[in-house]
């Protein structure tokens, strides 16, 4: 009898991972950002002591440790996978981010952004698109930087081309009330 119970448990489990695993991936598949990337958005002073970032889809963090490691930052990750958030978690507790840093196993969509000065994100312009109503949220003069993707519909306020395919997109979704 507690032996079924236990293989019960462990089976909902095992199906709960598989599960948010494949929603991750069907929505956006993992690929982590090159560290030869962080550089070029470090190089960009966008990130300041103080501030509040947040990385949506945040995958193993390396955004958020990147910058937890050189600024004095508050920094907030959001994760669908719980494989990715056990291990985004572990290694954000390091000494060297001084408990700066904190993941959520969350959808993005439920993400808390209204106190954040930048949003990281990697993700496609589907998912971008359906996340519009949430950047509208943002605060006066907070930014987006999007690697790789735009985000459907709006210009960025600038763009940055790294090496012959590459791009960074930034955005200001306070300044779109006036653009629309
Ligand atoms: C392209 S990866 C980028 C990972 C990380 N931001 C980076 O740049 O290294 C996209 C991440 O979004 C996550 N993801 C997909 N759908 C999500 C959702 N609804 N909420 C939170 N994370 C999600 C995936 O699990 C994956 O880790």
């Amino acid at each position: 009898m507690i032996g079924a119970i236990v293989l019960s448990i462990i089976c909902v489990i095992i199906l709960i991972v598989i599960g948010s695993l494949l929603y991750g991936f069907i929505t956006v598949p993992y690929v982590p950002t090159p560290q030869h990337i962080l550089k070029e958005i470090e190089k960009l002073n966008l990130i300041h002591d103080n501030q509040t970032i947040v990385e949506l889809g945040s995958g193993d963090a390396s955004f958020l440790r990147y910058f937890a490691r050189r600024n004095v930052i508050k920094a907030y990750g959001y994760e669908i996978s719980p494989p990715l958030v056990l291990l985004s978690t572990i290694l954000a507790k390091l000494p060297k981010y001084k408990g700066s840093i904190h993941i959520q196993w969350k959808s993005y969509y439920d993400a808390d952004i209204v106190n954040a000065d930048i949003i990281y994100t990697y993700l496609l312009p589907k998912a971008l698109r359906s996340l519009i109503p949430l950047f509208s949220q943002m605060k006066e003069g907070a930014q987006i930087i999007s690697y790789d993707f735009r985000i459907p519909g709006y210009e960025p306020q600038q763009t940055i081309q790294i090496g012959k395919t590459k791009k960074l997109y930034i955005y200001i979704p306070s300044a779109w009330h006036s653009e629309t």
